[in-house]
């Protein structure tokens, strides 16, 4: 299987910097995804890997050799379209054996590869029909199963679940992962949806405007967001965000917000860069996770709670989200299903100050180390 490494990889259209001096590397037998919103690259970063799009600058290398100038079928790499590009007319059966027919590849045993692919993708009873005989989710197998058959060495992927309703969506992905791990190929999965990133990949690269904002395992990107922009975008309901003012008073830093005031405790403050103890007062841009805070009827006040008011009670089932409104400032937060909550009540949000993020509000860089 594959290794593949992005150098300092570029792409203009005319004067539209779509792709800006990328670094990155899939490891052999990983699951890559990539993703961010609409427009920041995505698409052209794989097609560009594939050979299907020229490079403006950079290199790219496959198992340690360039491949700037190789054709796109000596590359090894079959593609996953989201639209799956296959032939409405032709049967199933024909679609997948068209790359081993292309290859001439004896009919025998063109013939034991489809029926095993098609076994492993559960659409061996589909192979006399014609495509536009076929559901959505079938004809998104018989994509995958087209792009397995070869066992190429690299396998990219774009939004191929995009077409799919949810519930199928979900199957789907669970049915991806499963197969990427039992062939063990390489894979390069571009998507903007942000669970599909957390769900599937083994590591997830967050790209915006051209650029990798931050590559890493899933829950070390959730715990640990490079920047505001990577918090917000990570996570469902994303990041709450709120301004602060990081007041030294005797050498332990307090926490001003709108709506109360925090001592921080010592292990979050010897996260924070000594230029923030130094300082009289340093501005910052906090973060806090909705599953990070507890609502409570209580309407005492204490240093760690805050009195605001309810705006919105989302009860989803499992647990419920409410919007609590403090002067300005409103705080989604993540609680139990039984909690009796209304809106105009007035409860008290307790925040874990452990998780708190400290975003720069000019650099959006997080402070935290
Ligand atoms: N052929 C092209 N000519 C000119 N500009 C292009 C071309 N293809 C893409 N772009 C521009 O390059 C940027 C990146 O496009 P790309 O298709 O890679 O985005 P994406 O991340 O895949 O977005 P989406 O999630 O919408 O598919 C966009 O600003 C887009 O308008
Ligand atoms: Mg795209």
């Amino acid at each position: 299987m594959a290794n593949v490494i992005c150098r300092q990889l570029t792409k203009l259209y005319g004067d539209t910097l779509a792709v800006k001096a990328i670094d990155l590397e899939v490891f052999e037998g990983e699951f890559l995804v990539i993703v961010g919103p609409s427009g920041c690259g995505k698409t052209t970063t794989l097609r560009m890997i594939a050979g299907l799009e020229s490079i403006s600058d950079g290199e790219i290398l496959i198992d340690g050799k360039v491949v700037n100038k190789v054709e796109p079928r000596h590359r090894d790499i079959a593609m996953v379209f989201q639209n799956y590009a296959l032939y409405p007319h032709k049967k199933v059966y024909d679609n997948i054996a068209y790359p081993l027919q292309l290859r001439r590849v004896p009919k025998d045993e063109i013939r034991s590869r489809v029926v095993e692919t098609s076994r492993l993708l559960g659409i061996e009873p589909l192979l006399e029909r014609r495509i536009r005989q076929l559901s959505g989710g079938e004809r998104q197998r018989v994509a995958l199963g087209r792009a397995i058959i070869r066992q190429p060495r690299l396998f990219l992927m774009d939004e191929p679940l995009s077409n799919l309703d949810a519930q199928l969506r979900i199957q789907m992905r669970r049915e991806i992962i499963r197969l990427q791990r039992q062939l063990g190929i390489t894979t390069v999965y571009v998507t903007h949806d942000q669970v599909e990133a957390m769900t599937m990949g083994d590591r997830i690269v967050v790209m915006r405007g051209g650029l990798v904002q931050q590559i890493g395992e899933p829950m070390t990107i959730y715990n640990h967001p490079a920047n505001r922009f990577v918090a917000r975008f990570i996570g469902s309901p994303p990041m709450n965000l709120f301004d602060g003012v990081l007041e030294n008073r005797n050498d332990r830093l307090v926490l001003c917000t709108g709506f109360a005031e925090y001592a921080l405790p010592a292990q979050v403050q010897a996260r924070l860069p000594s230029t923030h103890l130094a300082g009289g007062a340093a501005p910052v841009v906090c973060g806090m996770r909705a599953e990070d805070m507890t609502v409570d009827l209580a309407d005492d006040e204490s240093d760690n709670h805050a009195l605001g008011v309810v705006d919105l009670v989302e009860p989803l089932g499992s647990d419920v989200f409410v919007s609590v409104k403090f002067g300005e400032e409103m705080l989604l937060a993540r609680t139990a299903p039984d909690l009796p909550l209304r809106e105009t009540q007035k409860v008290c949000l307790k925040l874990n100050l452990a998780k708190m993020h400290f975003f720069d509000p000019k650099t959006e860089q997080n402070l935290l180390r």
